[in-house]
């Protein structure tokens, strides 16, 4: 690709026109065909770019620029738009012969010509009618009753493996149309719902609801955060007709052209091929990232589509094939008490083991007290459970109740610590109020060091455990003063390892004020309010001390958030460890305000590759604290290029701009000693 070193006699439209399709070539890469060639990062410094020169010269903005993605306008409500062509559901086979009885009407309508079967996924989301002008996306539309549905044009733009631009039109026509399956992959889906928990909102039931909440937000930037997937397989003119001769063509033409297709598909001769089509996905349903609920089975050419024609409800010419509902029957034998990080109890289903679609089912989660209390479940009850879209099982519904059945009560002790467990008025959950809790602290560590949070590499689950049981690890502020001696101690660890651990903990120092407030495990503090609680007041100390009033000037925040910050510093043991953190050296000030008399004011920076020591993060934190700027591409006003090993085109671009290069060693000697 030829954008990566901009030619610098283009105009900016060239640029821009150069760096979209490299942008185009690298989001197809990435999101349709899982194979990226550059890192995130390389990929983020490719848009900013973009968005450089599109913020200097609006004039050449296109609507199809990968930078529209995110920022469309929110809107009032959703416009409703109608079909070019009603947008049908199909009938149902529920087993093998129903299948074959499909194809033997199929074969009695056609009279005895021969025919094929296009077999596909039916994956689990929602239906979405995208509509293109020469080329370029112009509209979706939901499935809605299937004559009209509603424009959500803003919200399918976020998604990355929807083409913005197709390059070629199907037909002479300039208008066309994909149809296709939005939806949400299991990964982006348990992201979402541990985030939901995390901020105290409900959690999506399935991935399908995630999907559907998803498109239907009036905020697109949301939406852009859920990462949202579209599979095609429908390629239609303006009037909502095939423009292939065959089905299977129709799906070629789309994959060569940006979009999504499923390449789990095959072209079968007959029902045989179809059945074990239909079976070897059933088996490997489990390990797909993504939600199936069963097989399409479409004929392939469309002069036969026509010939065979609709019923009142749905094509003569497709079948969905629906694989069975992935519930097992089984006994509830006990039902344990988990403590999260919150303190939050969450009541678990102990189940007599069963093998659901090839998985072995022994615990499901009851989320709370209410949810059992909604089941009218009891132990010794016999259950229906499902494996759906969640990861983890859930209990449907009682089928029997046991006959010595008995039951549960949340337990008033901690099972952990013995602590008092509370639940407080309006809430869902019973919690553990010992700040100290094993369980809470295991976890509390288990979120201090994880990514996006202090991110301390190396801290993982095994040895948390380890930290907290052999008593070295009391609060999450005894991290900073471990040794490498006292871990080399542990089961497990090297030297090498031990030293990395530490050197990780004493790095996580830089991390800015945000992170570290994020860090302590308010509840509803996510990353978001923290950084606004951290714009707002600017030091913690002044979170610690505002009162319930104060925190609510702060943007974002109401009421209930402004309640949990309060309580959360009023408790005299969180008082005591805000205070190690602070002896301990983490960022209590909001340094993102630059100092203008740091020895670095006036300069600016652009880091690239790897460097030996300095993680990014900390590299521009510590710039940024010495009054200097980082700033995502090279220009003129680059005052050095920071580079490391694998440096990319911004190194290239230095060079041509003759703006100097330093290593780690010589960004570290203009940097002011650490404390
Ligand atoms: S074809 C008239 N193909 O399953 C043909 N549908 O009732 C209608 N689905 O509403 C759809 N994957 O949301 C087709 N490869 C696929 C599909 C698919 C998922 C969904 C779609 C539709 C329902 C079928």
């Amino acid at each position: 690709m030829s954008a990566n070193a901009p030619n610098m006699h283009q105009t900016p439209a060239q640029q821009a026109a150069d760096l979209r399709e490299t942008l185009r070539h690298h989001e197809h890469q990435y999101y349709v065909l899982d194979h990226p060639e550059i890192s995130d990062a390389e990929y983020d410094d490719l848009i900013r770019r973009l968005q450089a020169i599109e913020a200097e010269h609006p004039d050449v903005i296109t609507p199809d620029s990968p930078t529209r993605r995110v920022g469309g306008k929110p809107r009032e409500g959703f416009q409703k738009a109608g079909h070019s062509s009603p947008m049908l559901s199909l009938d149902n086979a529920l087993d093998e012969a129903e299948l074959r009885a499909f194809d033997n009407r199929v074969r009695e309508l056609l009279g005895g010509a021969e025919y094929r079967y296009v077999a596909e996924l039916k994956m689990d989301g929602l239906s979405l009618a995208a509509r293109y002008r020469d080329g370029i996306f112009e509209q979706a539309i939901t499935r809605g009753d299937g004559a009209i549905g509603e424009d959500v044009t803003e919200n399918a733009r976020t998604i990355r493996s929807l083409p913005l631009r197709t390059g070629a039109s199907p037909t002479a026509d300039p208008a066309f149309e994909a149809r296709g399956e939005a939806v949400m992959h299991h990964k982006a889906f348990d992201r979402l719902n541990a985030q939901r928990e995390e901020q105290g909102l409900s959690r999506f039931a399935n991935p399908r609801n995630a999907a559907a909440g998803s498109l239907r937000l009036l905020e697109p930037g949301v939406t852009a955060s859920r990462r949202l997937d579209f599979y095609a397989y429908f390629l239609l003119d303006a009037a909502g007709q095939p423009i292939f001769p065959s089905h299977w063509e129709s799906l070629d033409w789309m994959a060569a052209h940006h979009f999504k297709v499923n390449p789990k598909r095959a072209l079968c001769r007959d029902v045989e091929e179809v059945i074990s089509f239909c079976n070897k996905y059933e088996a490997q349903r489990e390990e797909l990232p993504y939600e199936i609920d069963g097989v399409v089975i479409k004929i392939d050419s469309i002069a036969q589509q026509v010939q065979l024609g609709y019923t009142a409800r749905a094509p003569r010419w497709a079948i969905a094939f629906k694989y069975a509902a992935r519930q097992v029957e089984t006994e509830v034998e006990d039902i344990l008490v988990q403590v999260g990080r919150t303190g939050a109890l969450t009541p678990v289903a102990v189940l007599a083991p069963k093998v659901v679609s090839g998985v072995m089912v022994s615990r499901a989660t009851l989320h709370n007290e209410d949810e059992i209390g909604r089941l009218g479940l009891q132990i010794g009850d016999t259950v229906i459970v499902e494996r759906s879209g969640d990861v983890i099982p859930k209990v449907v519904r009682v089928k029997m109740q046991g006959s010595r059945r008995r039951l549960f009560q949340m337990p008033a002790e901690c099972p952990v610590c013995g602590g008092r467990v509370v639940r407080e008025e309006g809430e869902a959950a019973s919690r553990c109020i010992n700040v100290n809790c094993p369980a809470r602290l295991k976890e509390s560590i288990r979120h201090f060091a994880s990514r996006g949070v202090m991110s301390i590499d190396g801290l993982g689950d095994a040895l948390i455990e380890q930290l907290v049981d052999g008593g070295l690890v009391k609060s999450v502020a005894d991290l900073y003063t471990l040794t490498a001696g006292q871990l080399t101690a542990l089961e497990r660890m090297g030297p090498k390892s031990a030293a990395n651990i530490v050197l990780n903990i004493d790095r996580s120092r830089f991390m800015p004020l945000p992170r570290v407030l994020g860090s302590l495990g308010i509840r509803f503090v996510g990353e978001r309010t923290a950084e606004l609680l951290a714009e707002h007041f600017g030091t913690m100390e002044r979170i610690a001390t505002a009162t319930v009033e104060q925190l609510q000037e702060a943007q974002e925040v109401g009421p209930k958030v402004a309640e949990s910050i309060a309580e959360f510093f009023r408790e005299p043991q969180n008082q005591e460890l805000i205070e190690r953190l602070r002896a301990a050296g983490l960022m209590f000030e909001h340094m993102v305000r630059r100092r203008p008399d740091g020895p670095l004011a006036g300069f600016t920076f652009v880091l690239t590759g790897t460097l030996p020591t300095l993680k990014r993060d900390e590299a521009k934190f510590r710039i940024e604290a010495a009054g200097g700027k980082v700033a995502g591409s090279v220009s003129k006003k680059t005052t050095f290029v920071v580079a490391g090993e694998d440096a990319g085109s911004k190194l290239d671009k230095a060079r041509q701009l003759e703006i100097p290069v330093i290593g780690e060693t010589e960004l570290l000697a203009m940097l002011p000693e650490l404390k």
